[in-house]
């Protein structure tokens, strides 16, 4: 007899089936007994098995025969069946304390020390089907749109986003006598703009990895990171308007692709909700502006403004994103605080043509901006960078043979999907995080 998926065991009415799962719930009355047994994810994947008493035990593994009838009439289950056992063999056995390791309503310690158990809870796995539905979702929109996915190296050999993040480790490979630096990738960007010559606009997604020494909800040391470049980019508004259609086109097919699962968890609204929210342009200026005016201060104590060229710390600036209560594409930062690569607003070299996208309850979920594309510029950024040439000399043959006027943005996957699902913390999305003090499991 073939194993039968849980979730069609409504076709089989009458007839004997084997199924196998994992012992997801024990029911016991003085006769009889109710055993859920779970095959996968999602409430389609659990069904009743109805049993004489048995010495069972929460998560073993066990085949189940048994023959299918349909729910007593006024009886409510995950299924409009469940199943009359004939014979349960255990197949993988379990310790009985499986339930007290991993408790329902366990708090944040235990869901994060004991993930390897808790990932089978209802809800943190379908937060994880989700997480690979939203996965194939970018991939769908960026191939949509004809571009490539490029496969990036995680080894690198220079910094993208500065040095304060960089994990740093020994590599074996040298340069002359001398030992060359190598890291730990915190974005792929460069290695986008060297393949768009060859592939045209492209995509990657790929972990990145900052040594962060901040124990927030949206940081991690490694993170799943989507980014793209696309070229043709001669003006800031092209894009934002592709940041815009990103936005949009990405939540659009979660919608549909994790519709039944997005239900399932509760979120489904929430995520409409989402696809139908504004999103508003704001330069860096006239958020500075709006900070004065909501009195969200550079020192609470002190009540001190920010100034002009300020940079707002997270913070404040979540702050003032969720009053807002709109996306906005944060512009035009004062240049001295951001990377060496992003491009000059020609109405005022000082500030770049970078846009962060912001969203209420979690802050910047994008990265992005139009590239420096001129070879002598780029030189002088990384000399006022104090960055060496010659560590980025492929990245200054780009500028050298054929530049596409491009632009990128690297999109914080975690952090998106802690928005869509209306979560606390980016901790309870992702399935192993690794944050500082974390390495387990
Ligand atoms: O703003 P960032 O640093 O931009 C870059 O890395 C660019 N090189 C991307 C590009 O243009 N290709 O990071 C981009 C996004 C952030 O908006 C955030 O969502 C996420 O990556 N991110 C993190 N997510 C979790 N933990 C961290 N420590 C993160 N740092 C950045």
């Amino acid at each position: 007899m073939s194993v039968v998926s849980i979730s069609d065991a409504e076709k089989f009415v009458g007839q004997s089936i084997k199924i196998r799962g994992w012992v997801s719930k024990i029911q016991s009355f003085p006769k009889h007994m109710f055993i859920e047994i779970r095959d996968g994810p999602g409430d389609k994947s659990k069904i009743q098995v109805v049993s004489k008493v048995l010495d069972i035990v929460m998560e073993q593994y066990v085949e189940v025969i048994g023959t299918v009838s349909k729910l007593p009439a006024g009886k409510r289950s995950y299924q409009s069946v469940e199943l009359q056992l004939t014979d349960l063999i255990v197949v993988g056995t379990s310790n009985s304390d499986f339930t007290s390791r991993c408790p329902d309503g366990a708090g944040q310690e235990i869901k994060l020390s004991e993930r390897h158990l808790y990932l089978r809870s209802r809800d943190f796995a379908l937060v994880t089907v989700l997480r690979s539905i939203f996965l194939s979702c970018i991939r769908k929109v960026f191939s949509d749109s004809g571009s490539f996915e490029l496969v990036p190296p995680c080894f690198v050999g220079n910094q993208c986003e500065g040095g304060a993040t960089l994990f740093s480790l020994d590599y074996p490979a040298t340069h002359g006598d001398e030992p060359l630096s190598a890291y730990l990738t915190q974005s792929s960007q460069f290695y986008l703009e060297m393949a768009i010559p060859a592939i045209g606009d492209c995509y990657c997604i790929y972990p990145s990895f900052r040594a962060e020494k901040s124990h927030t909800r949206r940081h991690l040391t490694e993170f799943l990171h989507a980014e793209c470049e696309w070229k043709d980019v001669f003006d800031f508004e092209t894009h934002l308007q592709k940041l815009r259609w990103l936005v949009k086109s990405i939540i659009s097919e979660f919608l549909i692709a994790g519709e039944t699962q997005l239900k399932e968890l509760g979120a489904y609204d929430r995520v409409v909700g989402l696809s139908e929210m504004e999103i508003i342009t704001m330069t860096h200026a006239e958020a500075i502006k709006e900070c004065r005016s909501r009195k969200i201060y550079k020192d609470v104590e002190t009540q001190t403004h920010f100034d002009d060229r300020d940079d707002i710390p997270e913070m404040q600036e979540r702050a003032l994103i969720d009053q807002i209560g709109k996306i906005v594409l944060l512009t035009k930062f004062p240049a001295e605080f951001k990377s060496f690569y992003m491009a000059r607003d020609p109405d005022d070299p000082s500030l770049t043509l970078g846009c962060d996208v912001e969203v209420p309850g979690v802050g910047e979920v994008i990265g992005s901006g139009v590239r420096v594309y001129d070879e002598d510029e780029l030189k002088q950024r990384l000399k006022e960078n104090g960055l060496k040439e010659d560590e980025y000399r492929e990245y200054i043959d780009l500028r050298r043979y054929g530049n596409a006027r491009t632009s990128g943005m690297g999109l914080g996957v975690d952090r998106f999907l802690t928005w869509l699902l209306g979560k606390d913390s980016i901790r309870d999305i992702v399935t192993f995080p690794r944050y500082p003090g974390r390495l387990t499991p």
